[in-house]
């Protein structure tokens, strides 16, 4: 502490505001979205009912959710002009730079989303964004599959529009698979919020200087894609798969991870607030389970990532730091079965995030939160005079 500065790298012990929407407990594993635990949400709703509570604080009734659609459903096209950004990037662009860029690029269609003060404005603004940001998600795998980037149908719920916008061929029709729809749904309401991470954070902060929706949640996205916070889920595929290549040898992979010398993280593991256990990875375990059973998918990794677990619980080095599988450990088991390319986990975390961000910046903005500015503890030199150029 110098003066009134109090240092605190990372922000270990900084509250940065005070939020009514998801409320979290490291200890007990407890995770909330405004009151609801998430076991019961995650089985029993749908993650546009989910998207609505975070957002608006209230489960919807069956009319509002109605109204609440069919509002998204109205914007749920983007100006063909974007689909000449996304012809610029090549094929091999990772998916979150351009859903990040593409984000940005909205703005310059819908103008009035920007200065938004009013709520009625506000409202416009999120669920334009509710409404594109899954097709602009969509198009990034499409263009990395060299397909055309296509709509998918209104008539289907939020999620399957989001599958079929996804997946479907051309010249092919293309039926949901009531299994993938329903290991997605709870995948994205797994994901939706998670009170002051990184991510959300930058939106915050961004968002505290009026920059806007879009662009604050284009900066979240950015955030995201870092391989230590929502990029660990395509971060941990990668470790497995490198494992299972080096002959599933777990022993000596979880000796990597604890050689100070050797940079090599055990990815998926660890969490800055769950010091017990992730409830999300613990759902996303079991549910990884059902859905590779209900597809028939065997896939090795599973049985690795089981075995790194196993043996961590197992291992002082980790239980003394509490370090468990958090909500990235799993979750791309699944989404592999479902046929999500790798570099597209982070983008499905996006979507699942997306609604977390929107509440978290309507609440900053409805709360007139000041600017974000912290301060420094200067450790440079001292006052210098400048020396001319050839004195120096
Ligand atoms: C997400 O904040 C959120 O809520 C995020 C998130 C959300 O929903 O928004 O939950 C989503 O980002 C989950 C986390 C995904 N990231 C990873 O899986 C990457 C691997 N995990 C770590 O990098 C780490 O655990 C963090 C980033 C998750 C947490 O970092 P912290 O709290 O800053 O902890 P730390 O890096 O200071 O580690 C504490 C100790 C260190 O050892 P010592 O220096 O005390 O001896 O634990 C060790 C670390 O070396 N450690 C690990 C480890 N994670 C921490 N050692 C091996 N493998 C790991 N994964």
């Amino acid at each position: 502490t110098e003066g009134l500065i109090t240092l605190d790298r990372g922000f270990k012990n900084t509250g940065s505001c005070e939020s009514a929407i998801t409320f979290l407990d490291g200890e007990k594993g407890i995770l909330r979205y405004r009151g609801y635990a998430i076991e019961n949400l995650a089985e029993n709703a749908t993650f546009l009912e989910v998207a609505y509570l975070l957002i608006f604080g209230e489960l919807p009734t069956e009319t509002e959710l109605d109204s609440f659609h069919a509002d998204i459903k109205k914007e749920s096209h983007v100006d063909e002009e974007m689909k000449k950004i996304l012809d610029g990037f090549p094929k091999s662009a990772h998916p979150m730079g351009v859903v990040s860029s593409l984000t940005s690029a909205l703005i310059a269609f819908n103008p009035s989303s920007v200065n938004v003060d009013s709520k009625e404005d506000m409202y416009q603004a999120i669920v334009k964004l509710l409404a594109k940001f899954p097709v602009i998600c969509a198009w990034a795998l499409r263009k990395s599959k060299g397909q055309p980037f296509d709509y998918g149908d209104n008539k289907l719920s939020y999620v399957d529009n989001v599958l079929k916008m996804m997946f479907k061929k051309p010249n092919e029709d293309y039926e949901v698979d009531p299994v993938v729809s329903s290991a997605l749904n709870k995948l994205l309401i797994l994901h939706a919020d998670h009170e002051q991470n990184c991510s959300t954070s930058t939106v915050r902060i961004v968002g505290s200087s009026h920059a806007g929706l879009f662009a604050s949640i284009s900066a979240g996205v950015s955030a995201l894609w870092g391989p230590l916070h929502g990029g660990a889920n395509q971060a941990v595929i990668d470790m497995l798969e490198g494992i299972k290549e080096d002959g599933g040898d777990t022993k000596k992979y979880m000796a990597k991870a604890k050689d100070k010398d050797d940079p090599f993280r055990l990815m998926g593991f660890g969490h800055r607030v769950y010091k017990n256990f992730d409830p999300r990875a613990k759902i996303i375990k079991k549910s990884a389970d059902e859905v590779l059973g209900n597809l028939g998918v065997q896939d090795p990794v599973l049985d690795i990532a089981k075995g790194l677990e196993k043996e961590a619980l197992e291992d002082d080095y980790f239980v003394k730091r509490k370090l468990y599988p958090n909500v990235d450990f799993y979750s791309g088991i699944i989404y592999r079965a479902l046929d999500i390319p790798t570099n597209m986990f982070t983008v499905m975390f996006a979507l699942g995030r997306l609604p977390g961000w929107i509440a978290q910046w309507r609440e900053m903005r409805l709360m007139k939160e000041p600017i974000g500015r912290p301060r420094q503890v200067y450790t440079g030199e001292t006052h210098r005079e400048m020396k001319p150029i050839e004195k120096r």
